[in-house]
């Protein structure tokens, strides 16, 4: 049994597989409809969602399974001080597979570590998104045929934004990939992510010098939630809008992503182009997780493993379910938490 937290749990084969598997689902429905008869799917979403627990929850019935859960940490015992590793446990007695989002870091690793069912994260805190990326390595695909030999501009909130964290980390294993970062100086990415891409990328805040180069543009949402200083978001929250006229110097075949939900980085004028994708990435989004719990379901993903933290090396992320629930024990990997990814010293 394994599980799927971060997105480097996968290998470049296994990523190729589920997206096999996605299209295959969308020429053979009929094929799928019964997979998971009898199996049910928690969503166990302590954050907002619209995309990812809709897509989650349809994937379970087109493959004729069943979804329990709950959409938001007030509807769950999460308000009446109830661990993740405690909630995981439960979620285990009543379904097959879980999908977890939630606000701390780590948190569905936590999980995992307690959980006799596959887990699933479907957002972390501003960490990690994998199955967006997932998402995102499917659209891309259908869009423009291949995921080497890209230039990818990730625009927008590259430090709170785990959607991009995780999209780069995967894309950073691509032959010929490299990246423009196009962010404010407050919202840059972090160290963490620039590491997988050394040499590969360049740094800017000027968002139109970049778009003739451009093969793919993501575009972000400013992570409003995430910012402990609120006047912070409101001198950077219109830092980039994408609009028809800025559209003009870019590729003929670009496309442009978000994950979406949008603020106003994506001016309605542009959903009419043809190289707007991320109504059609949503669609994506559905395919990929019939996929991934398919995997899962017999038998795919990882098993995280981490060592015990030496004494007074323990994760410093006041973001970190390590640092904000007592009873995580202190685990690292390669000496970082094991939860958050964030350098132990
Ligand atoms: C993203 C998320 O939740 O991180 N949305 C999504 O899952 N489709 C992006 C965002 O909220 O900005």
């Amino acid at each position: 049994m394994g599980h799927l937290i971060s997105i480097s749990d996968l290998s470049l084969e296994q990523i190729d597989a589920l997206i096999a598997t996605a299209d295959d689902i969308v020429q053979n429905p009929q094929k799928y409809s019964e997979a998971c008869k009898g199996k049910k799917l928690a969503a166990l979403f302590f954050e907002p969602s619209t995309r990812t627990r809709l897509s989650f929850e349809a994937a379970m019935l087109e493959l004729g399974g069943s979804v329990l859960g709950f959409a938001g940490a007030a509807q769950s015992s999460a308000a009446k001080g109830e661990t993740v590793a405690d909630t995981a446990r439960m979620a285990a007695c009543y379904a097959d597979i879980m999908a977890i989002r939630h606000p701390l870091e780590g948190a569905p690793m936590s999980a995992a570590l307690h959980s006799t069912v596959p887990v699933i994260n479907a957002g972390d805190g501003g960490h990690e998104h994998p199955t967006q990326t997932l998402t995102d390595l499917l659209t891309i695909t259908r869009e423009l045929g291949r995921l080497n030999g890209l230039t990818i501009g990730v625009c927008g909130d590259l430090k709170y934004g785990r959607t991009v964290h995780s999209l780069v980390q995967a894309m950073a294993r691509y032959d010929g990939v490299s990246f423009i970062f196009i962010s404010p100086d407050e919202l840059k990415m972090p160290d963490y992510v620039k590491a997988c891409c050394e040499g590969r990328y360049r740094e800017q805040s000027d968002f139109e010098a970049a778009m003739p180069e451009l093969d793919v543009l993501y575009m972000t949402r400013i992570q409003r939630e995430r910012f402990d200083i609120p006047e912070q978001y409101d001198k950077l929250k219109d830092s980039y809008i994408l609009d028809a006229q800025k559209l003009k110097n870019a590729k003929q075949n670009m496309r442009v992503l978000h994950p979406l939900p949008r603020v106003n980085e994506i001016s309605a004028d542009v959903d009419d182009d043809p190289r707007a994708a991320y109504f059609r990435q949503a669609l994506c989004g559905k395919h990929i997780r019939m996929a991934l719990i398919l995997s899962l379901l017999s038998g795919g993903g990882a098993q995280p493993k981490g060592e015990v933290a030496q004494s007074g090396t323990s994760c410093k992320n006041p973001k970190c379910v390590a640092c904000c629930e007592l009873s995580v024990k202190p685990l690292a990997k390669d000496d970082k938490c094991l939860y958050c990814g964030t350098i132990l010293n």
